[in-house]
């Protein structure tokens, strides 16, 4: 989605803002744009890549302080007019803005019956025309951006110039991350610090409602009320290596090729070999409150939500507490009675996700005891709920997840494991769980051994319009996530069904010109999945199957067989081989595997 990128400092600003844009556009968007402030305002705009942008910034576009944009379009197709940054009709102010003001219809209309002449679509440039009205009448920027914001409503993060002010920007957020980078005698902003960790680790993270001025030599943060605010800097842990390709032909193989790091990064010091127990400080809960909750209920949205529907059947499984996860997309708008004794867990990669973020906040406001397993460290879910586990997987710059959906199918059987040992989980069962987490890293890099079978069946796959896939209690999350993958980067169209449900409707979509992905475990449910399998055959139905014993290949026309560990953590290797399929059955189809059409990496809108 949107990102922002701002620069104010001794060096020339532009060639820093296209390479913080580049930085931001695994995000997804469809334009571009930047100004620089050097006696007036120089502006480019371009629908398209950054690329685009880079190219049609001329060699004297020189100026020390400046704002950068990548947009996805809300309000107005893609153009370059509708590219930010958008200025004043005087050209005084230029805002770059990432959200979504909702009353911009009724702002617009105001400003129009005043005279004001709109140049763009967009919502994102009334706020350019409030500030120019605000600047006239106060002495500072920072009084004028937050004189303009309080006729606002809606979602922004924001970064204002005012050309009569060269030395200053001035930054503002309510729903929409702004980060703030310290220099050496210049400051950066962004809204994703994969923009600024070329230049700094040093970060402030911005609260809703704060808002920064930056000058070279610093910064000043205040509260909506003007108040100034002490902030802490925080020392990122993000290479800028983490946002290169690293040698592979696209970032998705990359990050699926991490993950018997990332899982070893997620289980890292967590592990607790003699009382069979994992340590999870970050919970911020003693024993005696992991034993008072009665349920547990888990929110996140997309693939989020397909590895807490994992972590609901491992909590069930390994503590005995009745758990689901629900999309908090759902959740967050039916009104939901928020209960005591019920431990809320919210999933979330980014930790932007405006919809779980939205939840988090509606759960809390009702008294919800809230905990977070979460990838990226200080992001908006991290800062806002009470406690919890982080992945630690490192930035995922592909917008399909595949390592955080393990590392958080992982955090979830930490924490299983952890409520199971405060309740019933037996010191031997706590054992056998600890061993089988230990010995993930290596069985996944089994797993990707097969590398070069799975993208010989996804040439084989890619060709068929529609594909199936089922799976049984704890393989039913594995097929949703299976099919989530294959459809949001091949297009293949994919349905995920439990295995059980088939005779209640969708065999009849089953024949020769549908193949089906199964998941058979060797669990307790082997033989009805095998019996499915024949069920699928019998009607003409290719069957590819994921499972864990060389005969049960035979049941089907295709096999992966990957390494068995514990029945309540075979989940996590099943997810692998899917992950890969996917990738190459949109490497295949020639694809945008990085960057799927229409999708964002990070959605902080509704
Ligand atoms: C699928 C995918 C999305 C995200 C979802 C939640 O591959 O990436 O479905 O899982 O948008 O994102 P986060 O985890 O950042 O909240």
């Amino acid at each position: 989605m949107c990102g922002i990128v701002a620069y104010v400092g001794p060096k020339d600003a532009a060639p820093i803002l296209l390479e913080g844009l580049q930085r931001l556009e695994y995000r997804g968007y469809d334009s571009a744009g930047v100004v620089v402030s050097n006696k007036g305002f120089k502006v480019r705009k371009v629908k398209g890549r950054v690329a685009d942008l880079a190219q049609a910034v001329p060699a004297r576009f020189k100026g020390t302080l400046g704002i950068g944009h990548t947009r996805w379009a809300t309000h107005g197709v893609p153009s370059d007019v509708n590219a930010h940054p958008h200025l004043s009709a005087d050209e005084r102010v230029a805002v770059v803005h990432n959200g979504i003001i909702e009353n911009a219809t009724e702002l617009r209309a105001k400003l129009e019956a005043d005279g004001v002449v709109f140049a763009s679509e967009t919502d994102s440039e009334v706020l350019s025309h409030l500030i120019a009205r605000t600047v006239e009448e106060t002495s500072s920027l920072e009084e004028a951006v937050r004189k303009a914001l309080k006729s606002v409503v809606g979602t922004y993060g924001i970064a204002v110039l005012d050309s009569e002010r060269p030395g200053e920007v001035v930054v503002a957020r309510n729903g929409s991350p702004i980060v703030l980078g310290i220099g050496e005698k210049e400051m950066f902003a962004a809204s994703d610090v994969a923009a600024l960790v070329r230049y700094t680790r040093q970060v402030v993270h911005l609260e809703d409602g704060e808002l920064a001025v930056l000058k070279a030599d610093g910064f000043h943060t205040f509260a909506s009320g003007g108040l100034e605010t002490a902030k802490e800097p925080l020392t990122v842990d993000v290479e800028a290596g983490h946002y290169d390709t690293g040698g592979f032909e696209h970032y998705l193989l990359k990050e699926i090729s991490e993950q018997p790091e990332t899982v070893a990064r997620t289980l890292r010091g967590r592990l607790d070999e003699r009382f069979h127990i994992a340590h999870l400080g970050g919970l911020n809960m003693d024993a005696r409150e992991t034993r008072s909750f009665r349920r547990v209920k888990i929110i996140g949205c997309g693939s989020a939500y397909y590895s807490g529907q994992i972590g609901a059947q491992l909590i069930e499984e390994l503590a005995r507490i009745p758990a689901d996860a629900e999309p908090a997309s759902e959740f967050r708008y039916r009104n939901p009675v928020v209960d005591p004794d019920t431990l809320y867990v919210a999933i979330s990669q980014s930790g932007e996700t405006y919809d779980t973020l939205a939840a988090v906040q509606e759960l809390k406001r009702k008294g919800g005891r809230v905990i977070g397993i979460v990838n990226a460290v200080g992001s908006a879910i991290a800062r806002e709920v009470d406690g919890g586990i982080y992945l630690h997987a490192g930035p995922e710059v592909s917008v399909a997840s595949t390592k955080a959906f393990t590392s958080t199918a992982v955090a979830f059987a930490l924490l299983a494991l952890h409520f199971g040992r405060v309740h019933d989980l037996s010191p031997a069962d706590g054992r056998r769980i600890v061993d089988g987490l230990a010995k993930l890293p290596d069985q996944i890099e089994e797993i990707l051994k097969q590398g070069d079978r799975i993208r010989d069946f996804a040439r084989k796959y890619a060709g068929r319009p529609s594909i199936m896939f089922v799976g049984r209690v704890r393989g039913y999350p594995v097929a949703r996530e299976g099919a989530q993958k294959l459809k949001e980067i091949s297009y293949i169209h994919a349905e995920a069904y439990p295995a059980s449900e088939l005779k209640h409707g969708p065999l009849a979509l089953i024949g020769p010109e549908m193949p089906t992905v199964a998941i058979v475990p060797d669990d307790e449910l082997l033989d009805k999945n095998l019996t499915t399998l024949g069920e699928i055959r019998a009607r003409g139905g290719n069957v590819l199957m994921i499972g864990h014993r060389e005969p049960d290949a035979k049941l089907a026309d295709d096999a992966i067989v990957v390494p068995k560990n514990e029945i309540e953590l075979d989940p996590i290797l099943l997810t692998i081989p899917l992950q890969l399929l996917a990738y190459h059955a949109a490497v295949a189809l020639e694809r945008d595997v990085d960057k799927p059409r229409n999708l964002a990496k990070s959605v902080t809108v509704e």
